[in-house]
Parts: structure tokens; C-alpha cells; sequence
């Protein structure tokens, strides 16, 4: 038996922009884009007669133009056809990590680890997983746990609803009313094994409103960030998925509290007629690590 580990951000992940690797327009711009993360598309966005050739641009834009973020691939699935030929250029293009679709059992996640293992892929290599088939939400569990454990690649989970919707007949609309319980139980894995989460695409990419209240519910129910599709869903995903300047004042104040030599052996303080516990300052922490870090991301050139 493990214990669920505690959930450490290390990296920004509010805007998790996808962009198809067959797109020269897309691919040139990316570089002038605020995204936290990019993941470059392999899988659903390029269509089956392109898929050598996005593979092959891919590769050579990345050995010229690595962008300054988190960079991450996209490959085919393993048993498409087109995964080993993915899995071989997305090591040698040496991103980040490698987003694994339709992952729908922890064997997915094992077969990848093994192939990276054998392919002496290096360990900063990372790997992430889509949820988006009705057997990966009901396996969802046990893929966070063998991820974590089995050679520990694992680090984050992407929900895809647009194939989950296509599966189930479940369609996303408004509010996701009847999707919650799915959004809810794939971050209860993904928090159980320290994994990030990030939330499904919004496909009308034109309605700013929309796609700020699906925003603003996606970090409600604990997610990291957006996974997107458009350059215009960056900037308020770096928002919505930011952190308030109050909170951060707040979480400043309890980390002063705490570091007061009258506090340095209690569990519990009073701080201004409210009751402050230690997690409180956990939770504090990692507050203003990832203020520091937003910080730090804005004053890059
Ligand atoms: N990444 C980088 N740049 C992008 C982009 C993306 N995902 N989507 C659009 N752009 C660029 C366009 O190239 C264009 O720049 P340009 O004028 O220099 O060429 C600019 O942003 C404005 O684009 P716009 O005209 O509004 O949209 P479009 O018709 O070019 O593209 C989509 C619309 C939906 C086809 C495109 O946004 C897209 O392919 N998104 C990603 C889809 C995807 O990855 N799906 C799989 C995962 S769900
Ligand atoms: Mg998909």
C-alpha cells in the first residue's frame, strides 16, 4: 500500500496550447506565444496521409526553433502503426515529455516505460497520458498509480472530451453538468499519485465567454490548467489558472506567522481571530512558489 503524495507543482501548466506538427503557420508562431506548455501534435490533428511528414517538420523545427516553455509530443498510439516511428523522433527531438493518447490501462503506460527503457531514452524524458476513453476514466486509478510507480514517468494527465464525447454520447455542453463526476474523479487519481491535470479543450474557440466560465470551473475543481487550441484561450488560461494577488498576500502573511520565533513549535496559531494550521502553510508555500514562478515567467524577454 502507498500513501497518496502530496501534489508539489514544479512547473507552470495554466495554458497548454496543442498545435498540429504539419502546420508551418502554427508551428512559426509559437515562439511569439505566452503558452506555459506546448504540445506539439502528432495524433488527431494531423490528418492519416500527413502523418510522415509532420513527424519529419517536426523534428527539424525543433533542432532549430526550441521554443521557451514546457515542450511536449504528441505520438500515435503504440499499436496505431505510427506510435514506434513517433516514439523514435519524439526522443531524438528530446522534449519534455511524450503525451500518450488513448491511454486506456496501466499496461499503456508500462509498454511505454519499457520502450523508453529500452531505447536508453533519458529519465528527463517524461510522460503523459490522455483520459479520454470510457475504459481509461474506469482504469483511471490504477494508470495514476502505475505511472507513479513503475519507473515513475508519469507526471501528468490530459482529459480529452471531444473522443470521450464521441465514445460515451456524453456531449460537453454548457456547465458539463453530466461530465463533473468524470472532471472530479480523474483529479481524485491524478491528486492520489501527485500528478497534474489539465483540463479538456474548448472547441469554439471564437466565444471568449464561454470559454472563460469553463475556465473558471476547470480551476474550481482543482485542475492545473487548460489544454488549448487557439492562441487567443492563452492569455485568459494564464489567468483564470493564475493566482489572486489577495490569495498570495494572504499565503505571504501565514509564511510570516509561522517564521516568528513565538510560533516555531506550535501546529496551530490565531492569526488575525482565524485559526491557522501547519497544512494551511503548506498550502501557503506552494502558493507563492507558484506566484514566484509566474513572476519569473512574465519578466522573461
Ligand atoms: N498554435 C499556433 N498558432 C495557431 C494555432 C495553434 N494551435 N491556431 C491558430 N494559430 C495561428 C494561425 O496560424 C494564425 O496565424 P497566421 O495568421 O500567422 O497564420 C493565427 O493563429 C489566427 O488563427 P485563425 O485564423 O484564427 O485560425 P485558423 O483558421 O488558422 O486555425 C484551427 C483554426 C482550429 C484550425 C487551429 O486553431 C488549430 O489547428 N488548432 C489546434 C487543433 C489541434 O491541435 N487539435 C488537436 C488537439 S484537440
Ligand atoms: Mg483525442
Amino acid at each position: 500500500m502507498t500513501t497518496a503524495i502530496d501534489h508539489h507543482p514544479t512547473r507552470l501548466r495554466r495554458s497548454v496550447l496543442c498545435v498540429p506538427a504539419d502546420n508551418a503557420r502554427a508551428l512559426a508562431k509559437v515562439r511569439q506565444l505566452a503558452a506555459d506548455t506546448v504540445i506539439f501534435d502528432l495524433e488527431d490533428a494531423v490528418a492519416l496521409e500527413h502523418k510522415g511528414e509532420a513527424r519529419e517538420a517536426l523534428v527539424r523545427h525543433l533542432s532549430k526553433h526550441r521554443p521557451d516553455c514546457e515542450v511536449v509530443i504528441r505520438v500515435n498510439a503504440l499499436g496505431s502503426g505510427f506510435g514506434q516511428m513517433d516514439l523514435t523522433a519524439a526522443v531524438a527531438a528530446s522534449p519534455d515529455a511524450i503525451l500518450l493518447p488513448k491511454v486506456e490501462s496501466p499496461v499503456d503506460i508500462q509498454t511505454a516505460v519499457d520502450w523508453l527503457g529500452e531505447n536508453d531514452a533519458p529519465e528527463s524524458i517524461r510522460l503523459w497520458a490522455m483520459i479520454e476513453t470510457p475504459r481509461s476514466l474506469l482504469n483511471v486509478a490504477a494508470i495514476a498509480e502505475t505511472g507513479r510507480t513503475f519507473g515513475g514517468r508519469l507526471d501528468c494527465f490530459v482529459v480529452g472530451l471531444n473522443d470521450l464525447g464521441k465514445e460515451t454520447g456524453v456531449p460537453a455542453h454548457p456547465g458539463r453538468a453530466y461530465l463533473v463526476p468524470w472532471l472530479m474523479q480523474i483529479l481524485l487519481a491524478a491528486r492520489g499519485s501527485g500528478l497534474d491535470v489539465i483540463d479538456a479543450v474548448f472547441n469554439d474557440f471564437r466565444d471568449a465567454e464561454g470559454f472563460a466560465a469553463e475556465c473558471r470551473q476547470g480551476r474550481d475543481m482543482g485542475y492545473d490548467g487548460k489544454m488549448l487550441i487557439h492562441p487567443a484561450q492563452i492569455g485568459p488560461a494564464n489567468e483564470h489558472f493564475g493566482v489572486e494577488q489577495a490569495a498570495v498576500e494572504e499565503a505571504r502573511a501565514i509564511i510570516a506567522a509561522f517564521d516568528l520565533p513565538e510560533n516555531a513549535g506550535k501546529g496551530v496559531i490565531n492569526l488575525h481571530g482565524r485559526m491557522v494550521e501547519r497544512l494551511h502553510l503548506d498550502q501557503a508555500l506552494k502558493l507563492a512558489a507558484k506566484a514566484d514562478m509566474i513572476e519569473k515567467r512574465k519578466a522573461k524577454p
